[in-house]
């Protein structure tokens, strides 16, 4: 199987720096080499981490937008840097491969989900379901947004949820409906922290949602056969945010909430993936080898655990717990 795989080093979304160093440290720990070795993929990746800094441009003040509690920070670097990765994860889809994204902050989703979005449209007719894993929604608005960090975004603007915003229409200006994916055909898994508008949001647009109340509720073996069925026969794109494990085994992050999924439960969910036979994307995103953490595992052996953790979904959804 053909695999593109694109390395991104960006950490705009959000604003606390490291998490720009994770692809190097996930590629340093083994992981394309246990793909290609192990798997027996056939791995396309151009040898570079990306950190778009030809895109990015020189000036980019935070955008004040009318009505809204926080100005958008770093907007026109988000823009661009999304817009060069959806361009480039577009280029590996339409080839038909399955394409692997290392971010960086979860901002850099509406570059890869989008790109895929397009390509599968065109290659197979077909709307991308997205399965958002992740303690956080990140379907914030510009307006509702409490921390004006794109990375609390992705989803608001790929669902066409926010539109780019008047006051700088250039900002996500080149998203627009080839790139969209539909609020019907996204589910989140693992959610404990999501703002009060963002809960208004989910309500309103009829998202499903397992919330870690639901994962205690059911298990992780009955919500995996309800969100597969829910999204039927769509390619699925894989969207993990490593903060939707606990703590406990993925304390290198930028916004880590307690009371998350182990790291069996998270492969689980990989492993379910895989097996569908659907999936056509995955991102790992908010690795941050660079936290010294709070959480009791302090530099280096958080720093290495949580990147071990995200190798092990990695490989987990490209099918290595098949006997
Ligand atoms: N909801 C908060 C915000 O809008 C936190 C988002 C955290 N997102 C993430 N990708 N870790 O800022
Ligand atoms: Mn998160
Ligand atoms: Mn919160
Ligand atoms: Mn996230």
């Amino acid at each position: 199987v053909h695999l593109g795989v694109v390395a991104v080093g960006f950490s705009g979304g959000q604003g606390k720096s490291g998490v720009d160093a994770a692809p190097q440290a996930l590629i340093e720990a083994g992981l394309l080499t246990a793909l290609h070795e192990d798997l027996g993929f056939t791995i396309h990746h151009d040898g570079r981490v990306h950190d778009y800094t030809e895109y990015k441009p020189s000036s980019d003040p935070p955008l004040v937008v009318a009505d809204a509690k926080m100005p958008m920070l770093r907007p026109k670097t988000v823009s661009a840097v999304t817009r060069a990765l959806s361009e480039q994860v577009y280029e590996h889809a339409k080839e038909g491969r399955l394409v692997l994204t290392l971010g960086g902050d979860h901002s850099i989703a509406v570059g890869s989900i989008s790109g895929v979005a397009k390509a599968v449209k065109q290659r197979l007719g077909k709307d991308l379901a997205v399965i958002w894993v992740d303690a956080h929604a990140d379907i914030n608005t510009p307006h509702s947004s409490g921390s004006g960090n794109i990375h609390g975004m992705p989803v608001a603007f790929l669902a066409g949820l926010a539109k780019p915003p008047k006051e700088d229409p250039s900002v996500f200006g080149w998203l627009d409906q080839e790139h969209h994916i539909s609020p019907k055909k996204l589910v989140y898994i693992g959610l404990r922290d999501v703002d009060v508008p963002e809960k208004k949001i989910l309500k309103e647009n009829g998202i499903k949602a397992f919330s870690m109340h639901d994962v205690d509720r059911y298990g992780i073996g009955k919500i995996m056969d309800m969100a597969l069925e829910y999204v039927g026969d769509s390619p699925i794109h894989l969207s993990f945010d490593v903060d939707a494990l606990d703590p406990m085994w993925a304390p290198s992050t930028g916004t880590p909430v307690r009371g998350g999924l182990t790291l069996r439960e998270g492969d689980f969910i990989c492993e379910c993936v895989h097996e569908s036979g659907a999936l056509v994307a995955m991102d790992l995103v908010e690795v941050n080898p660079h936290i010294l953490d709070t959480t009791g595992f302090t530099g280096l052996m958080g720093a290495s655990e949580t990147v071990r953790a995200g190798c092990s979904l990695v490989r987990c959804a490209l099918g290595e717990s098949l006997l």
